[in-house]
Parts: structure tokens; C-alpha cells; sequence
């Protein structure tokens, strides 16, 4: 294991930063290999790797000495011990404690079991396919959009769309109504104003992250942060109180399994109200748990969704035959004209195989972060990784490891896929675009089912290319996004 040297303070962060502006000054050249995207996207990490080859390197965030993993075994390792030693890096949780509050993402030992547990059916795949209809409404509302866009050029010729914020809205919007249901208009005032706010999170976030009491400081854009979170806090409990009290949701007629309604808060109300009967004690979970567990559901499930399908349709603009096959695919199972449904999904295996070559490039999130070990974590070839040791994984580079996945790593080749993911590679886990062992995440199959509809639908109603004013610039600090939107030359079929 090789230790980088120590620079006081900041230890590696102003290197970093200065490594990833200079690699992102300008845009990624568009060919159908990936082999510069390392270098673009996590500079610092391929420098330390390329001076290092074949060792594990360990970096300084502050005074935090930080493993940066590679290795699909080595982060198989971390990601399956004991949930206590996964404590998010201290810088990112006070940036993120205000957008999330205690919500799942960062909460740790009995807190997160108790959580986890009480969410985790709330995204059980029979309730999940009770929430395609809704998907589907929000991305046809998209569609009708765009078909406006088209016809105001003629119809005559491809139109210029810019698609990822439209994208980012259908994400917003399947979220606000499989959410909130009937309260959907409420919920999605509640999450615009999370997105302002992670807006002047992110804008703030290195002083958050390197100040310890930065966010107690009377700033005028601290001021602004206090009292849309207050807001939000107080129109997220006003919902749940509600819901609550009337108990009114949109199927509870006829299913009084779920008094509080089959939309994701429903699930949870109701799994919180069974926990406080198992537990005799009542619900163990505070309305506040409610409100910081929405929060974060907004937060986890929206960009990331947003970004995968922005990724996935530059991806299909790149690569023609599998945008055609993929249509052609939809068709037979939809039709020209169906509206996906939730036993559809399963049958768009070309679909699914497309997007889990899109999320092996394009890791949305590619850093796992840790802030210290607990324990001593013993590595596969014997190696131990000592107690208070930072650990962050490197995603992309796993995902492009050419050990496991073949010469032909860095190419876009979505028939990896066929036998799924299990056949794709030497060693599964070296797939983990939504993390792996207890903390994976809990909306997988939200995400991918919304992914799903929304992708099969844009191909059932329009065929797109890439327009020449796109340019190709994947980057953080949070996830993976197109930092100069997806513009596409859209022609309605
Ligand atoms: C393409 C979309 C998505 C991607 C790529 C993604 C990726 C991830 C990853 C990598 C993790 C693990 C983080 C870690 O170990 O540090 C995670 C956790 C999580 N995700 Fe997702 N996610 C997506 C969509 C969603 C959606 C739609 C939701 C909810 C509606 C969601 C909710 C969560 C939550 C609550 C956690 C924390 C789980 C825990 O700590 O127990 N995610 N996600």
C-alpha cells in the first residue's frame, strides 16, 4: 500500500480541484471509446494510479487518510462489513445533513437497521408496479411537449431540443406523484425548493464542507438555507399530517391493507404504523424521521434518475443500430402506440441491457465515500484495512477494469448485457452503479422501471441524433451530469 505525502490542512483537496478544472476545460472529444474518461472525470485518483500501478494508494482528504479503491474485490470487501463502519466522509455529511436531514442516506448503526427496515417494503416490486401508470403520465406529458417543440419547426425537419432539464422535470414529477399521490401539487412545491437549495448547497459546499460551524454562520445565503428548509419541514409535516388524520389516498377504498394510501408515503405510514404495533412501545419512527425520509427520497432519486436517462439518450443518439433496435423492441412489446405497462417491463430486455451499459460508463455515482473503518477489514488477499481508516471507491474505474470486463472495456457494448449482469463480466461485482452489500440502494427498481417507461416511450414517439451544439462533458461534484445539457435534433416517427 503505497501512502501519498502529507500536506498540511487540506491534505490532496486544492490538488484535486485544480487537477479536475484543468481536465475539464474543455469538452470530452465524442468517439465511441471511452478510454479518455478517467483522466476527464476523476483526474486526481488516475494520476495517483497512474504513478502507482498495481499498488493500493492511499490519499489525504484534510487530515483524513482516505484508501481509494479500484478493485472490484477490494470494494466488495468494504461495501459487505457491518453497517457501523459506514460512516459517509464527516465533510459530506454536513454538506447533505441540511438537504436530508436524518433520512436513510446518512443515518448509521441501530438508526439506519430500524429505517432501512421500515422502508424497505415501501419499494417492493408488486407496490413498484402499482406506480408505472403514474411514470408513464409524466413522461407522455414530456412527449406532448416535445411533439409541440416539433411542430413548430414544420414537422419538416429534426428540431433542436436541449433534453436534460426536460428530463430532470419528467424525473421530478414521477417522483412528486408516486410520492405524495393526491398531495402531488404540494410535494412538488416542496421539492422545487429542495432543488434551490441544493443549488446554494452546492455552491457553498466546499465551506461546508471544510468549516466545521460554516452553516451556523448568519450568511445571507445561510439566512436563505434556513428558511426554505424551515419551509419545506413545515409543508412536508403539514402533508403527512393530513394524511394522517384522513387517512385519504387515492386507492384506499379498495385496499385497506394501506389506509394511508398505495403511494411511496402510504407504504411508509403504513409499515410505521405495523412497526409501532410489533413494537407495543408505538411507532418508533417520528413524524420528523417522515419528513427527513421524503427529503431524502427527492434528493437520492431525482438527479441520479434524471442524469441515467440524459446519459442513456446521448448513448442512443451515438450508437444508431441499438436506438433502432431498441424501437423495434418497443414496438413489438407496446406497440406504436401502447402505453407501457408494468408487465411490459421485463419483456424490454434490450432496453434494460442498454441501460446497464449506460450506468457501467456513466457510474452516476461515481465515489462511494466512507469516513473511517470501525473495525479492522480484512481484504480478500489477506490484507487488513486498519480501524479509522477513510475508504473511498472509484466506480468508473471498476466499471472499466479491463481484467474484468475485456479489451473491449471502454466501448459502448450494451450485448455484454445479454445473460445478464451476473454473465456481463468475470466477477459481478464489479457492476455496481447502485453500490452493493447492506447499503445499496433502495430505489433500484424504482429507478430502472421509471427508466425503463420514459426510455421506451421517447423511442415509441420520436427518432433523435445528437445536435452539433452538444458538447460532451460528464462531471460531478455530486453525480454525473451533463455540465452543458443534452442537446438533440429530435424527428417525430
Ligand atoms: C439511476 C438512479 C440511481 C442511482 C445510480 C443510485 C445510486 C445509488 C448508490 C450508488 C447508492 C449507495 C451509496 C453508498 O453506498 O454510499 C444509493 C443509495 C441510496 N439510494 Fe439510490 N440511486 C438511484 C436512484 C434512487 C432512487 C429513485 C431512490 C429513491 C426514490 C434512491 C434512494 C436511495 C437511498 C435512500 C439510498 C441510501 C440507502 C442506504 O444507505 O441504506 N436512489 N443509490
Amino acid at each position: 500500500m503505497v501512502v501519498s505525502s502529507y500536506r498540511p490542512f487540506l491534505g490532496d483537496l486544492p490538488l484535486r480541484r485544480r487537477l479536475e478544472s484543468q481536465a475539464q476545460l474543455s469538452p470530452l472529444p465524442l468517439s465511441s471509446s471511452h478510454h479518455l474518461f478517467l483522466p476527464y472525470i476523476l483526474p486526481f485518483y488516475y494520476k495517483l494510479y497512474s504513478q502507482h500501478p498495481g499498488s493500493r494508494v492511499v490519499c489525504w482528504f484534510g487530515n483524513l487518510p482516505m484508501l481509494v479503491i479500484t478493485k472490484a474485490d477490494d470494494a466488495r470487501c468494504v461495501l459487505a462489513s457491518d453497517v457501523k463502519h459506514m460512516q459517509r466522509p464527516v465533510g459530506s455529511r454536513r454538506v447533505f445533513h441540511r438537504l436530508m436531514g436524518h433520512g436513510l442516506i446518512l443515518a448509521e448503526g441501530e438508526d439506519w437497521h430500524l429505517q432501512r427496515s421500515i422502508l424497505r417494503p415501501a419499494f417492493f416490486l408488486e407496490k413498484l408496479k402499482g406506480m408505472v401508470k403514474d411514470m408513464a403520465t409524466s413522461a407522455l406529458n414530456m412527449i406532448h411537449l416535445w411533439e409541440t417543440h416539433v411542430s413548430k419547426g414544420g414537422h419538416m425537419e429534426a428540431v433542436e431540443v436541449e433534453v436534460a432539464q426536460d428530463l430532470k422535470n419528467v424525473a421530478a414529477d414521477i417522483l412528486s406523484h408516486t410520492m405524495f399521490g393526491t398531495s402531488y401539487v404540494k410535494g412538488k412545491s416542496v421539492f422545487e425548493r429542495q432543488e434551490r437549495l441544493l443549488q446554494l448547497i452546492t455552491k457553498n459546499s466546499l465551506q461546508l464542507a471544510a468549516i466545521p460551524f460554516f452553516k451556523y454562520l448568519p450568511t445571507s445565503e445561510n439566512r436563505k438555507m434556513w428558511a426554505m428548509d424551515k419551509q419545506n419541514n413545515e409543508e412536508l409535516s403539514e402533508i403527512i399530517d393530513l394524511r394522517k388524520t384522513t387517512a385519504v389516498n387515492t386507492n384506499t377504498d379498495t385496499n385497506s391493507n394501506f389506509p394511508y394510501g398505495t403511494d411511496l408515503l402510504g407504504y411508509v405510514l403504513s409499515a410505521m404504523e405495523e412497526e409501532g404495533k410489533l413494537g407495543k412501545r408505538g411507532p418508533r419512527l417520528t413524524i420528523q424521521q417522515v419528513v427527513d425520509e421524503c427529503k431524502t427520497f427527492f434528493f437520492a432519486g431525482h438527479e441520479t434518475t434524471a442524469h441515467l436517462l440524459a446519459w442513456t439518450m446521448v448513448q442512443l443518439s451515438l450508437h444508431q443500430d441499438w436506438q433502432e433496435k431498441a424501437r423495434q423492441e418497443v414496438f413489438e412489446v407496446c406497440g406504436k402506440q401502447g402505453t407501457p405497462k408494468a408487465d411490459d417491463l421485463n419483456k424490454l430486455k434490450l432496453v434494460g441491457m442498454i441501460l446497464n451499459e449506460t450506468l457501467r460508463l456513466y457510474p452516476i455515482l461515481p465515489e462511494l465515500g466512507r469516513r473511517k473503518l470501525h473495525n479492522d477489514v480484512r481484504l480478500d488477499d489477506g490484507t487488513v484495512l486498519p480501524q479509522g481508516m477513510g475508504i473511498v471507491i472509484a466506480c468508473p474505474f471498476i466499471h472499466m477494469d479491463k481484467d474484468m470486463w475485456g479489451a473491449d472495456a471502454d466501448e459502448f457494448r450494451p450485448e455484454r448485457f445479454a445473460e445478464g449482469v451476473s454473465q456481463a463480466c468475470k466477477n459481478p461485482s464489479a457492476f455496481m452503479p447502485f453500490g452493493s452489500g447492506p447499503r445499496i440502494c433502495i430505489g433500484q427498481q424504482f429507478a430502472l422501471m421509471e427508466a425503463k417507461v420514459t426510455v421506451a416511450l421517447i423511442l415509441q414517439h420520436f427518432s433523435f441524433r445528437l445536435s452539433p451544439s452538444y458538447r460532451h462533458a460528464p462531471v460531478g461534484p455530486f453525480s454525473l451530469s451533463p455540465k452543458h445539457g443534452v442537446h438533440l435534433l429530435l424527428e417525430v416517427l
